[in-house]
Order: C-alpha cells, then sequence, then structure tokens
C-alpha cells in the first residue's frame, strides 16, 4: 500500500474511533448541556415573573436577559466542543494552555466518573508555558486515558481514584493519569498500545494504539506503568513552548 493510502486509512481509522468515543461522550455531555438549558429556562421564567408585576420590574427582567444570553452562550460552547471532536479536521498546530485543556476534559468525562464513583483529583503546574500542538486532539488523548481508567476501576471494591497530574521542566510537559483499577500486567505494559489489543467484551482496542499515534505525531512519548500501591499509570510527554515541531 502506497503512504498516501495507508495515511487515508489511517486518518480513516481515527475518525471511526472518534465517533465510537463520542458515543460514550455523548451521555456524558448532554448532561452538561442540560444544565444551562434548565438554568436558562428558570431565567426565563423569573422574567416573564417581573415582567407582570404592577409596575413591572424592569431591572429584574434585564438581569434575568442576561442570565439567558450567558447560558445559551455555555450551552453553545458544549455543542461546539461536541462538534470540533466529531469533525474530521486536518491536525492543528497551536499554542494552547495544557491546564485550560484538561479543565474541559475533566468537564467532559465528569458524568462517567460521578456515575462510577470516582474521585477525580488533580495537580496542575501554575503558569506552565503553553504547549504547542493539536488541542482537540490531545484532549482526545487524555479523554480516552481517562474512559480506559474509569473502566478499569469500575469493578474494584477498594477506593476509586483518578488523578491528573502536569509536571514542566524547562523544555517538557509530563502528563499523568492514574487509576486505582487493577493494574497492567507486566509483561503486558507494550502490548496494551498494540492495534486491536482488548481484554474488554465489547473492547475495540484501537484507543491506546491511536492515542500512541497522536502523541507521537507531537513529537512525544506514551507510555504505561504501574501505579503506587495499586493500579496504572498513563504518562506522555509534549515539547513546551514554541520549540519547532
Ligand atoms: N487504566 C487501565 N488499567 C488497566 N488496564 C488498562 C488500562 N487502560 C488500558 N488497559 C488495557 O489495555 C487494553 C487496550 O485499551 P484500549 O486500546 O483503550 O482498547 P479498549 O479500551 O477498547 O479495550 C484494555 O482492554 C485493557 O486491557
Ligand atoms: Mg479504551
Amino acid at each position: 500500500m502506497s503512504r498516501v493510502k495507508l495515511r487515508q486509512r489511517e486518518a480513516a481509522l481515527a475518525h471511526a474511533y472518534r465517533l465510537n468515543t463520542m458515543g460514550e461522550l455523548a451521555v456524558s455531555l448532554t448532561h452538561e448541556i442540560l444544565q444551562p438549558i434548565a438554568s436558562a429556562y428558570n431565567n426565563a421564567r423569573a422574567g416573564i415573573h417581573f415582567l407582570e408585576m404592577s409596575p413591572p420590574n424592569l431591572d429584574e427582567v434585564r438581569e434575568a436577559l442576561c442570565c439567558i444570553v450567558r447560558d445559551t452562550d455555555r450551552a453553545s460552547n458544549i455543542a461546539d466542543r461536541m462538534r470540533d471532536h466529531v469533525k474530521k479536521t486536518p491536525s492543528r498546530r497551536e499554542l494552547f494552555d495544557l491546564n485550560q485543556a484538561l479543565s474541559e476534559v475533566i468537564v467532559m468525562v465528569r458524568s462517567a466518573t460521578a456515575k462510577n464513583r470516582i474521585t477525580v483529583n488533580t495537580h496542575f503546574m501554575e503558569g506552565s508555558a503553553p504547549v504547542q500542538g493539536d488541542r482537540v486532539q490531545l484532549q482526545q488523548v487524555v479523554i480516552n486515558l481517562i474512559l480506559n481508567a474509569v473502566e478499569a476501576m469500575g469493578s474494584v471494591e477498594g477506593p476509586r481514584e483518578l488523578s491528573i497530574n502536569t509536571v514542566q521542566d524547562r523544555t517538557s510537559v509530563l502528563v499523568a493519569v492514574r487509576d486505582s483499577g487493577p493494574g497492567i500486567d507486566p509483561t503486558h505494559l507494550e502490548r496494551v498500545f498494540k492495534p486491536f489489543y482488548t481484554t474488554k467484551a465489547s473492547g475495540v482496542g484501537m484507543g491506546l494504539s491511536i492515542c500512541r499515534s497522536i502523541i507521537d505525531a507531537h513529537g512525544g512519548r506514551l507510555w504505561a506503568e504501574a501505579n503506587e500501591p495499586r493500579g496504572a499509570v498513563f504518562q506522555f510527554t509534549l515539547t513546551a513552548g514554541r520549540e519547532e515541531l
């Protein structure tokens, strides 16, 4: 197969995979989008109430309308994010705030973590330099790592802890996603990245393989280790700042 053909296949596969992950995410995002809609509804009701008073309380009506504008903005931002994830966009190289991008991801997976009674801890390096890369693709990587962690912890009896850390040195940023699940057999730490390797009944086994190609394409490294005292930790590095990729 020619290089171009191979690229096209890879892109199609990555796209199909994004759609599949979207299915899992849809539940989470639907929940998120319902909140601003419910809030807009309440503000509209309040606006009507203040308008029907005699005399009408126009200050309160204005306040309610401003809240509705804010609520609908929030709802459309969430919808934009969903569209970005589904769209087959060519990879972009932009400078962006990693902590901000990670915070968005945590919101996107919130209903999955809440439903599974998982405690989420974050330790983000403060004042870190922007990283360069495709923001949506890198968010996709973290979403995949988190959903894997959530699935891994779904069956454990003990504490269910997810932690997301970022550490920066002069030239690179390290992102670590830790869980307190059953962990990975030490002899399988590399195998989990192979395409179609899955231990789940309805798994596809493409998630980690795609994550690794995204991180490779960014000039970084993604690997798995055992977490202490239990569970798995997936870590990746990215180049910090404006250096050429
Ligand atoms: N956090 C984790 N803890 C334990 N095992 C994991 C974890 N993440 C991934 N794995 C293992 O790696 C396999 C491949 O993961 P992935 O490529 O995302 O495919 P899928 O999630 O469809 O199985 C999983 O089936 C699981 O066995
Ligand atoms: Mg997966």
